[in-house]
């Protein structure tokens, strides 16, 4: 009898291991790909896992392999990575079809399940009709003061501790963080993050510590298992920061409701978190009751949500951008030199919106920074049906997840405006060209998903270009220091950056 029990067990054992592999690490379909390896994927023999590589160059590299759609396992998950543009562009537009992708959704809910970002259908369209105005172009006018104001603050804090114009600066990226975080700090929170103070390093605020935890967090859960993730969240660090942040932003909402509505009315103007305040449900519990196509507003926590999914997807990803700003102007004098004579004719004038829309060189170098390098490496979605994609001609099936690598598009000689090498940096490129694929909005996503700041990172960006530009040059500081290299976190990031800095 025992041994009949063991010898069932053990037949069950083998059954469950071979379906495990054959479900979870065996290549299957028609797709090409690398065959995937017992829980780790292809992370190990691509360098994810071991040597840091980043994913945008893997995607790169196996592009160049097998072509335009080839499977790639991040560990256990097996996603369809789609390198063709009409496809991705035919992706974007049957939302029907092909709806956020559920291993983004899986782990950003994590740390955030209130947020509209991990939402699909009518809650999300009850989220994103709140949260998109709130970046409109006549709102983003009103936030301008407070980008200058805050980059003024970055260059007093460079010219104070720059005794030396020959002094390589290898904190840029901290820097760069420290302003972006302070702007949204005022944009979003209408508080005072403190990340440009001189005793920022010694003394840290409460709220902006507990910010930096979550911000961590999020991206090492990015990282993680999904069940390790959530094991790692269970860390009394995490939790305490949590609590901190939920106890801010509680009493910022108690704030707001406590003005008058004729000054609630006033600060919306200015305030993201005065806009989404005058979103809040009356009665929750009634809005509860209701189907979620009949919900209006956002409950507490949904206001908390969309604050910090709009802290994580707005501060990094532009302060990545300002950072290979700095380094693409330290390493290419002509172009600082043209960027600087274009904007000469306004002194040290701030600008307007449309001043700065009309800056034809400035557009050109923010296109191309957002063509070369894209903060964020891809965007995800899954099917809701089986379909067949039009131009590869591939046959996808409902519930696969198909990844858009946007280092793989942008860098596609076939999407790029004009002759140059689309692995050299060069804004000439979007001078004079109709640009009809608009290869550099590919950064932001698309469809009924693409970003809702990007009219703002733009503006955002100009204005802090802009600013920087009409006081100081940027100079190379070595080969060594100043190397570029991508190093993967959140975003992509320089490896290598160490830059003079001039007061002109
Ligand atoms: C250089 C700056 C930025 C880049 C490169 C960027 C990029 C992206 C990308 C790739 C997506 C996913 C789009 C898709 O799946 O199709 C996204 C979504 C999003 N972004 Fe941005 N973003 C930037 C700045 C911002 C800013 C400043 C904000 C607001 C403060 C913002 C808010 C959002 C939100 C809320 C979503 C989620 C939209 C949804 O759930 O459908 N982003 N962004």
């Amino acid at each position: 009898m025992v041994l009949f029990t063991l010898f069932i067990i053990t037949i069950f054992l083998l059954l469950l291991c071979y379906y495990i592999k054959r479900i979870y690490f065996t290549l299957y379909g028609s797709i090409p790909g690398l065959p995937p390896q017992f829980l780790v994927g292809n992370l190990l023999e691509t360098g994810v896992i071991g040597k840091n590589i980043p994913i945008n160059l893997i995607f790169l590299d196996l592009k160049a392999k097998f072509g335009d759609i080839f499977q790639y396992w991040l560990g256990p998950t097996r996603i369809i990575v789609v390198s063709r543009l009409e496809d991705v562009q035919y992706i974007y537009s049957h939302r029907h079809i092909y709806d956020q992708g559920d291993i983004f959704i899986d782990k950003i809910s994590l740390v955030n399940p209130y947020a509209g970002l991990c939402m699909k259908g009518a809650s999300f369209k009850r989220h994103i009709s709140i949260t998109s105005p709130l970046f409109r172009r006549n709102k983003i006018n009103t936030y301008l003061d407070t980008i200058n104001d805050c980059t003024d603050k970055l260059l007093i804090r460079w010219q104070n501790s720059n005794d030396n114009s020959r002094e390589i600066h290898l904190n840029m990226i901290e820097q760069c963080q420290q302003l972006l975080l302070s702007i949204f700090g005022y944009i979003a929170f209408d508080y005072d993050l403190q990340t440009l103070d001189d005793e920022y390093n010694s003394q840290k605020n409460e709220l902006t510590h507990a910010l930096h935890i979550h911000l961590g967090a999020a991206i090492t859960t990015i990282q993680l298992p999904t069940i390790i993730a959530r094991i790692y969240l269970l860390n009394p660090v995490y939790r305490r920061a949590r609590a901190t942040i939920d106890r801010y932003l509680q009493e910022m909402i108690e704030q707001e409701l406590r003005e008058t509505p004729d000054m609630r009315a006033e600060r919306k103007r200015t305030s993201l978190i005065a806009s989404l305040v005058d979103s809040l449900q009356q009665d929750e519990k009634l809005e509860q009751t209701k189907s979620e196509e009949d919900k209006k507003g956002l409950s507490r926590v949904e206001v908390i949500g969309e604050m910090l999914s709009l802290l994580s997807a707005g501060y990094s990803t532009t302060s990545t951008s300002v950072v290979w700003f700095i380094f693409f102007m330290s390493k290419s004098c002509n172009v600082q030199k043209k960027l600087k004579k274009e904007i000469s004719q306004y002194d040290h004038q701030r600008l307007t919106i449309e001043q700065l829309d009309s800056l034809v060189y400035l557009d050109c170098i923010i296109r191309e920074l957002f063509r070369f390098i894209p903060p964020i490496v891809g965007t995800v979605r899954t099917l809701i049906n089986d379909d067949q994609l039009p131009s590869t001609g591939v046959h996808l099936n409902k519930g696969d997840q198909i990844f858009i690598p946007f280092y793989n598009l942008s860098r596609d000689q076939r999407y790029c405006p004009g002759l140059m090498d689309p692995n050299q940096f060069h804004p000439e490129r979007f001078l004079n060209t109709t640009n009809d694929n608009k290869i550099d909005s590919i950064t932001f996503g698309g469809g009924h998903r693409q970003c809702i700041g990007q009219d703002f990172a733009r503006i955002e960006l100009k204005a802090i270009c802009v600013r920087l530009m009409q006081h100081v040059t940027f100079g190379d500081g070595g080969e060594k220091v100043n190397a570029g290299g991508y190093k993967q976190t959140d975003t992509i990031l320089p490896k290598h950056i160490g830059v003079t800095i001039t007061f002109d």
